[in-house]
């Protein structure tokens, strides 16, 4: 989502006249776009600042400015945090980025777009997208859960949904200028809403771009368990556009936990999803977020996660020691897990998962996928791909083709081998 708020920001700059540059040393304005989402991704952003600003003056003359989640959480403390900073915004206020740099340009020192107070997406038509086949589009902003443990609600702010008829406009634009693949975004993409009288829930849209001509591909990503409807498999099932790939984050398999982290399901009702895509006409990959050391979970609630690893098979799964985020609810529970607990309870999940990982590629040997080219790597003379499964597919290709010709284009691979992480196969086209 940070990726493609970057495409965004750097658009409508450029837009406005500006133009990007390779190098920061080239630069006049400097921009960090920032995560917040766990504490490590924070502390880069202020090493970075104090790193440019050390580092011989280079900063000198230069304009920074600092976007993104950690803008909107630290506020104007950035300013006394690091001086040399002149803007700080919120990605609610990016619409009016522009103007905030005319505000620069005319003499003022210090700008801040910092309001939630916004029922607008960020929706511009001057993306300047950095893959020339696989593009984002927004679907939705903000997020209205409240889970205990995350500090988006208070950096993106509330829901707000974009009109399903300019997001079809996006898609199809997309499509006339050669794009094949579109990964739909938002932090709960289920919980999408036409605000329009047309009124589409997530399932028809998701459907509806999947039909768009030229489009070969569509993924999305966030989806919340609570706001996954079985509509959403069977769209995906009826319209083979639709990758048959779904996130679906648990975050723990102990109820207990899932309570204290307010996340509005239980493991049975996590696990009725998971049997809706089992029970799918096509093979759906599964994958996940898992957090461990949540406060108060105990060796017999970190087991049910270790025992939901076990049942669902994941295909792939990204797992984090929980971090305490700024205004979040968590912050109010005591019973704090030691840092080495966390750290062990991390590597016995990423273990158990590499396993299963080796299991399920292993049993891919010998089928034929059709791989989305990505990439050739010359000294290996092997090409990478994604299937619609979104597994890497390394692969050899007997063709004549130029990096420039293939990538972008889909092609059948025997997979021929598994490891933890990706497939090695060799075309048969
Ligand atoms: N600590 C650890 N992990 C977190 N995530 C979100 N907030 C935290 C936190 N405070 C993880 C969740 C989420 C993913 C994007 O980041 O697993 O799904
Ligand atoms: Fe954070 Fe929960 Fe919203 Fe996801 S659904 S962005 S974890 S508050």
């Amino acid at each position: 989502m940070n990726a493609h708020d970057s495409e965004k920001v750097i658009g409508t700059l450029i837009h406005e006249g500006y133009r990007q540059v390779d190098t920061v040393e080239d630069a006049h304005y400097v921009f960090y776009n920032t995560c917040s989402i766990r504490d490590k991704a924070e502390q880069k952003v202020f090493n970075r600042l104090q790193h440019f600003r050390r580092s011989d003056g280079a900063g000198r003359g230069k304009v920074f400015a600092v976007i993104g989640c950690v803008a909107q959480q630290e506020g104007e403390k950035i300013f006394e945090r690091a001086p040399h900073v002149s803007l700080v915004a919120g990605s609610a206020s990016y619409t009016r980025l522009p103007e905030m740099l005319v505000q620069l340009e005319t003499g003022n020192k210090r700008v801040t777009g910092l309001s939630l107070d916004t029922d607008q997406a960020f929706d511009t038509p001057f993306t300047r997208r950095d893959n020339p086949h696989r593009a984002y589009i927004t679907i939705i902003e903000g997020c209205d859960k409240s889970c205990a443990y995350c500090v988006v609600p208070f950096t993106r702010g509330p829901e707000r949904s974009r009109t399903s008829a300019s997001v079809m406009e996006e898609a199809k634009r997309l499509a006339d200028s050669g794009y094949t693949e579109i990964q739909l975004l938002g932090q709960n993409v289920n919980s999408y809403r036409d605000p329009s009288c047309t009124g589409w829930d997530f399932a028809t849209l998701l459907d509806r771009v999947g039909t768009v001509p030229g489009i070969r591909r569509v993924r999305f990503t966030t989806s919340h368990p609570r706001d996954f409807v079985k509509e959403i498999i069977d769209v995906i099932d009826s319209n083979p556009n639709l990758c048959n790939h779904v996130h679906l984050p648990v975050q723990s398999g102990s109820s207990r936990v899932l309570s204290g982290m307010q996340r509005l399901y239980t493991r049975d009702q996590y696990m009725e999803r998971i049997s809706w895509m089992k029970n799918a006409r096509r093979p759906i990959a599964i994958t996940s977020d898992i957090i461990v050391g949540f406060p108060g979970e105990t060796e017999k609630d970190f087991e049910e996660t270790l025992a939901l690893l076990d049942e669902v098979q994941y295909d792939g799964l990204f797992s984090f020691k929980y971090s305490q985020r700024p205004n979040t609810a968590a912050l109010q529970l005591s019973d704090h897990i030691p840092e080495e607990e966390k750290s062990r309870r991390l590597t016995v999940v990423q273990e158990k998962q590499r396993a299963i990982q080796i299991r399920q590629n292993a049993n891919l040997v010998g089928t034929q996928e059709e791989v989305n080219v990505e990439g050739y790597h010359a000294t290996l003379n092997l090409w990478a791909g994604r299937t619609s499964r979104n597994r890497t597919l390394n692969f050899t290709h007997a063709g004549s083709e130029t990096p420039e010709e293939l990538v972008g284009k889909y092609v059948q691979v025997r997979v021929t081998r598994g490891g933890p992480n990706s497939l090695a196969g060799e075309s048969v086209n």
